[in-house]
């Protein structure tokens, strides 16, 4: 972060266009000294956004209807909201920014960018690299994801999916932006469910390791976990001994410890290899890790007065909320919620975290309300010395294609691995069958990376892609289209675009040293200004940490590409110096999108 903080500041002083923040920050700064010029009594907040219609510009300022009103009644006071709008642009400081500005409606500031300023900017984005949004200024902060989080000896569902991809992309942005990221699996590893399980295999098997070897697949464990369920719930005196197989677990005894294990570990195993396949990184840290601090935090919230007893279990009761935390349970034990404050504690005092984030489907938002508020009432968070920001990411429900919840034809829940393969065998077929139409040969080696980039970003894609608190249908042929907005078609997409820079045969980073750009074909201008405006779509998936935000742009990249590149001659045109870094711009902007998304890039499909 050091090395970052040090170029930043040299890129601010040598005036760098990224470094001034993105066109939205910068254009934001310039209605700032606008408003302070004309009116040195307000203070308002500029409120800059790009234009819905890009007819009448690039992006307007909205601010001149609230100054009016504001200003009404003052002497001098301006006659109409018009009149505030054309004196904040008079008192607009000069700028290389804007090439006009327009007034529309009862005072909008319509606002276009010139197009020296635009391809300045794209240009620079090739010669520096490119910026990551300054706002928010992550470069320091330190940030918990609590993601994934499957539970143990249960079959990773298809909501963990959704955990672990939306998960990912959020720490990727957020270690862009170079924050210090701790990726967390909670995973349920603790609680009575393990009671009935190593009681019921221990009498299964009644040998010292009450036949928990660690290599059980988890569909043995599963088959285990039903039956023991359904003992618990007819035999009184199972249930009984389950009970106290959970104490014995609790308080440490040795043969229940090594069942514990050993059951873990067959589950870690079939976790792992799904997080191979995606890629995704994440440090184990479940439920049992904090089971020894549970007793302290309930003792503190009890001290603090945040909890009370009611009817036997020991409860934060909240404001606004129907159902108290209940951080005790009557019977003594310690559940979900227990373990949820000593992590919120760990990650703050321990961990000193600046932003918790929670990763997990949006059944679970009113949980999380509760957790927030107890540890605000405790005043670990909230206070002058902490500050941390906390957010609870929810999520929708993923259907099947008949809208129904998702699974398989006989009814069972849906295998992660059997998913993935099955993508990955689709692509297998599609590229196949293009090479044969196009003639391309592809090796086995080449065929075999790129359809599992294929299948396996397919999936990922389609899942970021709707909004998130949206429930979304999984289709394999519609996330496996070639001509929507999948990750098969911005694949093909990007390799179709290094395939031009390739076949030119020039050095990108010699050209742009020099040659300049220089953008004026209407097609080009509509490039380079979503190219520019990157960080923006980075900045607004930080602001809602909605992934959607940032395959929307990439979708509109590929397609504002695509119109270019139908208009405008590249290869053996009079323009193909600076058409050609528009082109590297693109596919440089697309890698940086994919890595956010968790997608391989391919160069040759
Ligand atoms: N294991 C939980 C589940 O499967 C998710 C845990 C989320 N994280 C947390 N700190 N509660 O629903």
């Amino acid at each position: 972060t050091n090395r970052r903080r040090a170029a930043l500041e040299e890129a601010r002083m040598n005036k760098d266009l990224q470094a001034a923040g993105s066109l939205r920050t910068q254009l934001t700064n310039l209605f700032r000294l606008a408003i302070n010029k004309a009116y040195p009594d307000l203070t308002d907040e500029p409120v800059v956004a790009a234009c819905n219609n890009p007819k009448f510009g690039d992006y307007q300022c909205n601010n001149a209807m609230q100054l009016f009103a504001k200003l009404k009644g003052k002497e001098g006071a301006p006659k109409a909201p018009r009149d505030v709008a054309s004196a904040l642009v008079a008192n607009l400081p000069p700028n290389e920014l804007l090439s006009e500005t327009s007034l529309a409606g009862p005072g909008f500031i319509n606002i276009r960018l010139s197009n020296e300023f635009l391809s300045k900017r794209v240009s620079e984005m090739l010669k520096l690299g490119l910026q990551p949004p300054f706002s928010p200024d992550l470069s320091s902060k330190k940030c918990v994801v609590d993601f994934s989080s499957p539970n143990v000896a249960k079959e990773m569902h298809v909501g963990h999916l959704r955990s672990t991809i939306i998960g990912d992309t959020i720490c990727r942005t957020l270690e862009l932006c170079g924050a210090q990221v701790l990726r967390l699996n909670h995973i349920g590893d603790w609680g009575t469910q393990f009671g009935m399980l190593i009681q019921h295999m221990s009498e299964l098997t009644p040998s010292a390791d009450g036949g928990a070897t660690g290599d059980e697949s988890i569909s043995d464990l599963m088959e285990l976990y039903r039956a023991a369920k359904k003992r618990f719930d007819e035999d009184e005196g199972f249930k009984q001994r389950a009970r106290e197989a959970v104490t014995a677990l609790q308080s440490g005894d040795e043969k229940s410890l090594r069942m514990w294990r050993a059951i873990c570990a067959a589950s870690r195993k079939e976790f792992a290899a799904i997080y191979e396949r995606l890629g995704v990184r994440v440090e184990e840290r479940g439920e049992s890790f904090y089971n020894p601090m549970l007793k302290a935090v309930v003792e503190e919230l009890k001290e603090k007065g945040c909890a009370e007893e009611s009817d036997g279990a020991i409860c934060v009761f909240v404001e606004g909320q129907s159902i108290p935390l209940i951080v005790q349970k009557s019977d003594g034990g310690f559940g979900y919620a227990s373990t949820d404050m000593a992590a919120i504690k760990h990650r703050l005092e321990v961990e000193k975290a600046d932003w918790i984030i929670y990763v997990t489907d949006a059944g679970q938002a009113q949980h999380f309300d509760l957790v927030f508020s107890a540890a605000k009432k405790a005043g670990w968070i909230g206070t002058p010395e902490s500050k941390a920001k906390i957010d609870h990411v929810g999520f929708g429900l993923v259907l099947g294609e008949d809208g129904k919840k998702f699974k398989t034809r006989s009814g069972d829940v849906v295998r992660l691995v059997e998913l993935l393969d099955e993508a990955k065998a689709r692509c297998t077929d599609t590229i196949r069958t293009r090479s044969q139409e196009t003639g391309e040969t592809v090796d086995e080696a080449s065929l075999e990376h790129a359809a599992s980039a294929m299948g396996y970003g397919a999936v990922k894609y389609a899942d970021l892609k709707s909004h998130r608190m949206t429930n979304y249908k999984f289709s394999f042929d519609s996330m496996l289209d070639l001509k929507g907005n999948t990750a098969v078609y911005l694949l093909y997409a990007h390799a179709r675009i290094a395939g031009i820079a390739r076949k030119a045969e020039k050095d990108i980073d010699a050209l742009a040293a020099s040659t300049p750009i220089v953008v004026a074909h209407q097609r080009e201008v509509d490039l380079a200004l979503h190219l520019s405006r990157f960080p923006e779509a980075m900045e607004d998936m930080l602001q809602e940490l909605t992934p959607n935000r940032l395959t929307d742009y990439l979708y509109e990249l590929s397609e504002r590409f695509n119109a270019f590149y139908v208009d405008c001659k590249v290869l053996g045109s009079e323009e193909e110096g600076s058409r050609l870094q528009l082109v590297e711009a693109t596919a440089r902007v697309m890698r940086q999108c994919f890595s956010l998304l968790g997608l391989i890039p391919l160069y040759r499909i």
